[in-house]
């Protein structure tokens, strides 16, 4: 779990303005959700069998004996607010996104760490695979605006509960014939799930499962015509993609479009961006059977991608010098002032020497220092010195002079 240190946060605080301005524009309104939910809810949604659940949540008993679960992702939190608050019944179709910490109980390494923050979105009430495309679209603008490139789209499609079963047999017979070369892992958990053996990076298993059956050869006619339909929009945008059907997913919700945005600029491949349909999951919750698709992406990766970019330090407009405790006294009610009208302003609190107290307008940056010695301050007048050449100007020494000369 990582501090996110001033020096950083520029970075972080672009990534979050630029997804607010471009979901917004595409119609995404946000919700905020808590961190915890009960346990119950990633079990039922994100699935038993999967790495998520079976290792890695922070999961505790409340003080009332009910157990929590720190959230490892955000779609099934959404998905439970907007049963409880009935936000279909006021529309059915809702475009959200969120923001914020989640956590997972992973190995860490470069890009993968125990809390992390995601930005995400959701759109529920839509079948079309014009919205599919839509997202897509939206992620890829996305990255242009906030200028990371060198990322992959791959695209899958996991069929529906009318396709899947058919597709799963047809992978497990296959791996049971390999057994024999497959990691204890996937040996223990092909039954249960069988996707994750193609997902697996022990080298044996790769091996073993390089003419695995394609899921695209087993879709039936609904999610052959609707991922058909995705590609083709996909084209008309001018998104360039990949169809991987090796994509598998480490949550279960997932049915037709899944997707992923990956790099290879942070050790082995990996997943900036991520998600994919999940049609049943509202109606598993409890809610209406309306579909839903959305995605997520971490934001610690992006800021990697990032780290080369220019990093800006902000500096003070104004750094208000006062000599003695009177002119002090006066730097720091103009200070005041002047913060409250919008300029950043500095001063030093330690009643030090004219020269300590350049030296610190120095370091903070400030271009400009109003120097206030005791003669000055009776005169009602000031010297506002330019640090760039150490030019000086007398300046009158009352608000609205320096509100004008700062803004
Ligand atoms: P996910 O693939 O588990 O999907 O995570 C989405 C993204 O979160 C990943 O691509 C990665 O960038 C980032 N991420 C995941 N785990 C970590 C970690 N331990 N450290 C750093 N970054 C990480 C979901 O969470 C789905 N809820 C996405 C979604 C939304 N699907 C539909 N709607």
């Amino acid at each position: 779990m990582n501090d996110i240190l001033p020096a950083d946060s520029p970075v972080w605080q672009e990534l979050e303005e630029t997804a607010r301005r471009v979901f917004s524009t595409y119609g995404f309104r946000e919700i905020r959700v808590p961190v915890v939910e009960k346990t119950e809810l990633f079990c039922r949604s994100i699935g038993e069998a999967t790495d998520i659940v079976e290792k890695e949540m922070y999961t505790f008993t409340d003080k009332g004996g009910h157990s929590l679960t720190l959230r490892p992702e955000g779609t099934a939190p959404v998905m439970r607010a907007f049963i409880q608050h009935k936000l279909h019944a006021a529309d059915p179709i809702a475009k959200l996104y969120y923001c914020g910490p989640m956590f997972r109980h992973e190995r860490p390494q470069k890009g993968r760490y125990r809390q992390f923050h995601q930005i995400g979105a959701e759109v529920i009430g839509v079948d079309d695979p014009k919205i599919d495309a839509q997202l897509l679209a939206m992620l890829v603008n996305y990255f242009d605006e906030v200028s990371i490139d060198d990322v992959e789209l791959q695209i899958n499609s996991l069929g529906c509960p009318e396709c899947r079963p058919g597709y799963r047999q047809a992978l497990v017979t296959f791996i049971e014939q390999r057994l024999d070369s497959l990691c204890d892992d996937c040996r223990r958990r092909y039954r249960n799930n069988p996707l994750r053996t193609l997902d697996c990076k022990v080298p044996g298993c790769r091996q073993a499962t390089l003419d695995a059956p394609s899921v695209l050869d087993h879709l039936c006619g609904g999610c052959e015509d609707h991922f058909a339909r995705v590609r083709r929009y996909l084209k008309n945008l001018r998104l360039p993609f990949a169809v991987n059907p090796r994509m598998v997913r480490g949550l279960d919700y997932y049915c037709k479009t899944t997707f992923e945005l990956l790099t290879n600029r942070l050790g082995s491949q990996s997943a900036v961006a991520a998600g994919g349909r999940y049609d049943g999951l509202i109606r598993q919750l409890g809610g209406p059977d309306l579909p839903g698709i959305g995605f997520a992406m971490g934001l610690e990766r992006l800021v990697l991608l990032k780290e080369t970019a220019d990093r800006e330090h902000p500096a003070p407009a104004l750094f208000i010098a006062g000599l003695g405790e009177a002119a002090a006294d006066e730097a720091f009610r103009l200070m005041s002032l002047m913060q409250r009208s919008g300029i950043e302003v500095e001063m030093d609190y330690q009643g030090r020497s004219l020269k300590a107290q350049l030296r610190r307008a120095d370091k903070l940056g400030a271009a400009q220092v109003l120097i206030i010695g005791e003669d000055e301050l009776a005169r009602g007048s000031a010297q506002l010195r330019t640090m760039a050449d150490g030019s000086q100007q007398e300046v009158r020494l009352d608000i609205d002079t320096l509100r004008t000369l700062f803004t």
